[in-house]
């Protein structure tokens, strides 16, 4: 709509795509006025005139509240850029997908199914196969048939509030009017452009001398994020609709139903989508499918299998950030040869002295690849590459290119084998390789510094891991500004960043290099709002050595609070102890990552650096998903034969209710719950005076 239509449009009237024109064209033209007015003491037009706009520019924030911008006039006296989109939380969270790379993980990840839910053998296994669209997913929320809001995945709890862009998506449609639209329904899917769409963009970018982009999908990205909505516009983007998030009722009882509603609703369903009757029907259209890959107009990566019935998928629930009920067949990955110009070494956060191959840039799978991992030093070995040398890389998904092989006819004369380095090539010291196994003498396959925090690499990967996206994630901090800060001392241990703003800097962080008074203000008020920070996510951010974000999370959930379990983890020391033996009781934490997690605070100088930590902070004791359930913070044990689920079913619906499942009794149990033929935890139990409960019993507790 030319600028002109848009000024005169009423509010009423207003499409997303309008209101969010308007509302920049208004955040711009209340910012010149208010200059003239403030600054220059020189206003053009009357006060009337200027309220008219104000009054605008609320009633169209009024009916969006969505699209409310962040430098929003409303807001403020004095004009500030827009810095980024707002932030949306996922009512229910985006998850992403286990893989499969064979027929065989397939028909296991079929017997996992039929295991779980405790099928008999003519229990059919339906599944709708879907094509898995490389793109990016995303949400759009109808209310009452009407677009109200969009957001990207982020990191699947929070993504980032994207409405304008997505309403300039051609298939999403801006109303939904069939009957059986529910008043709330969240559709979910992926955002992709054409092959041919980025080819032409690719050649318009060119001509411009703008960015050319690698592939399809990094196009789709850079083009969805997008803060001026008009170069979203200009960018042909397409979406596939193939799941969903918050929906107050569902239009059928299967994924399959529900696919063929949100088509007659006027989505876009991918055509080769079929419903399966079992794993060699879907293999099939699998193999159908990677045949017509290349000639089809967009870039898939593999095919998608989803269990078809509603209740199935709702009772097989997830793991971590996984449905148990759907797959992700990929395609094998593509491979290249090139030559290997030379071999880096880098150390990560642990002191892994990790091998790098530079490799003569070839295009493997439509990307261009000049670096490929080697693994380790056995893994050098192993191939016996050698620099000069001609290898076979692979690159699959977004994984980390490798070398997979070397092609011994096309060594060149006078290569040597390559010696990796004893000593760390950041800090000097010696980089070792511990024994593995006394009684042979093997040897770990990687080489470590023992430079500890000495070594600047060690360091400034912590760091880097401590802001992370996952971790603290601190918008404006990202891996060169913690680098920097680094160099010139500034920071060294994660304490520092929230002492940032009351150190006194020669010259001030403003005036340095990459930074104004703008960016300063910015982080300063990100690492604010990180110093409330949630249990889980500071127990992830330290970076110790085994702990990633699943276990993490059971951490936080097992101790609730940083104060008991900084607590148990220190009187864990004693092997003996009680809180030992809670810790290893906890199902998913066996005694190495236990033994880790102790010896980890045990080190005083990390004991120091985790209580500065905290000092600055406000840890947030974990919150149980269903809060309101009546077993959520409880122990549970399970023993005998459960006659109306499988025991993995019982666990995970348990732990999806916010209870611990524990495999042992103790005084610490709240319940027990005993099939027929229990015994001797049905004997301890009674001993302790823990509260047993029949299967029937434990359903009606948690109300099934
Ligand atoms: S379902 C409920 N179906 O793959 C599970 N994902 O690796 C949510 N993707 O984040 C995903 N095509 O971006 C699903 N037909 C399809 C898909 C698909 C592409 C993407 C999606 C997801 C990622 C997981």
């Amino acid at each position: 709509m030319v600028e002109d239509d848009l000024r005169r449009l009423s509010v009423d009237q207003m499409t997303p795509l309008d209101a969010s024109a308007e509302l920049a064209r208004l955040a711009v033209e209340i910012a010149e006025h208010d200059q003239r007015y403030y600054r220059d003491d020189a206003p053009r037009i009357s006060d009337g005139e200027y309220d008219a706009l104000r009054q605008r520019n609320a009633a169209i924030e009024n009916n969006f509240p969505n699209l409310k911008r962040k430098d929003s006039p409303s807001d403020r006296v004095g004009a500030t850029p827009a810095t980024g989109f707002g932030k949306v939380k996922h009512r229910r969270p985006m998850l992403s997908l286990d893989n499969a790379f064979n027929d065989d993980d397939v028909y296991e990840f079929v017997v996992r199914v039929r295991k779980f839910l405790g099928l008999a053998d003519g229990d059919d296994v339906n599944l709708v196969a879907e094509p898995k669209i490389d793109g990016l997913s995303a949400s759009v929320l109808y209310k009452k048939g009407k677009f109200v809001l969009g957001a990207t995945r982020g990191d699947g709890e929070t993504g980032e509030d994207i409405t304008a862009n997505l309403a300039t998506v051609v298939d999403l449609p801006q109303t939904l009017t069939a009957d059986d639209v529910p008043e709330v329904i969240e559709i979910r899917g992926e955002v992709y452009m054409a092959k041919a769409d980025f080819q032409a963009l690719n050649e318009a970018q060119e001509k411009a001398g703008a960015k050319v982009f690698a592939n399809p999908r990094n196009a789709a990205a850079g083009s969805l994020r997008q803060l001026d909505v008009s170069v979203t516009a200009g960018r042909k983007l397409r979406f596939f609709a193939y799941a969903w998030g918050e929906a107050d009722t569902l239009p059928a009882d299967t994924q399959w139903g529900i696919l063929q509603r949100f088509e007659a609703w006027g989505f876009s369903l991918n055509p080769l989508t079929e419903d399966c009757k079992d794993a060699d029907a879907a293999l099939g259209l699998y193999r159908r499918i990677e045949a017509d890959r290349a000639d089809l107009p967009y870039d898939i990566d593999g095919v998608v299998y989803k269990v078809d019935r509603l209740d199935w998928q709702e009772r097989l629930g997830m793991v971590s950030r996984a449905p148990r009920w759907a797959i992700a067949h990929k395609f094998p990955a593509e491979k290249a040869q090139t030559v290997v110009n030379d071999i880096d070494i880098q150390v990560g956060r642990t002191g892994t002295l990790t091998p790098v191959a530079r490799l003569e840039p070839v295009t493997v799978g439509g990307v261009v690849v000049t670096n490929a991992t080697l693994h380790n030093e056995e893994n050098i070995e192993k191939l016996g590459v050698r620099i000069g040398d001609t290898v076979i890389v692979q690159r699959a998904g977004d994984v980390i290119p490798q070398v997979l092989a070397v092609v011994a006819d096309k060594r060149p004369d006078k290569t040597e084998d390559y010696v990796f380095p004893d000593h760390c090539p950041i800090c000097g010291s010696a980089a070792v390789r511990e024994i593995k196994d006394v009684k042979t003498g093997e040897l770990e396959a990687r080489r470590r510094c023992t430079g500890g925090l000495i070594c600047e690499a060690q360091a400034v990967e912590r760091l880097r891991h401590f802001v992370s996206r996952d971790a603290f994630d601190i918008e404006g901090l990202g891996e060169k500004q913690i680098a920097a800060f680094w160099q010139d001392g500034i920071v060294r241990q994660p304490a520092d960043i929230f002492g940032l703003k009351d150190l006194v800097l020669d010259p001030p962080l403003k005036d340095r290099e990459g930074w104004g008074d703008l960016s300063v203000s910015n982080l300063f008020k990100a690492i604010e709002a990180r110093r409330n920070i949630d249990l889980d996510r500071f127990v992830y951010a330290l970076g110790i050595p085994h702990v990633g974000q699943t276990t993490a999370r059971l951490l936080a959930k097992t101790y609730e609070t940083s104060d008991r379990l900084f607590e148990a983890l220190a009187v864990a020391h004693d092997s003996q102890s009680d809180a030992w033996f809670e810790l290893v009781d906890v199902d998913g934490i066996g005694p190495k990552v236990a033994q880790t997690l102790v010896d980890f605070l045990a080190e005083a100088h990390n004991n120091v650096v985790v209580q500065a930590l905290a000092g600055q902070l406000e840890i947030q004791p974990f919150d149980a998903p269903e809060d309101d359930s009546p077993v959520s913070g409880k122990t549970v044990v399970f023993t005998g034969t459960l006659e109306r689920m499988t025991r993995a079913e019982a666990k995970a619906r348990a732990e999806s209710l916010g209870a611990k499942v524990s495999g042992s009794v103790s005084k610490k149990t709240d319940f027990l719950v005993a099939g027929p033929a229990a015994g001797s935890k049905l004997k301890k139990a009674q001993d302790l005076g823990v509260t047993t409960l029949s299967e029937d019993d434990w359903l009606d507790l948690i109300g099934r």
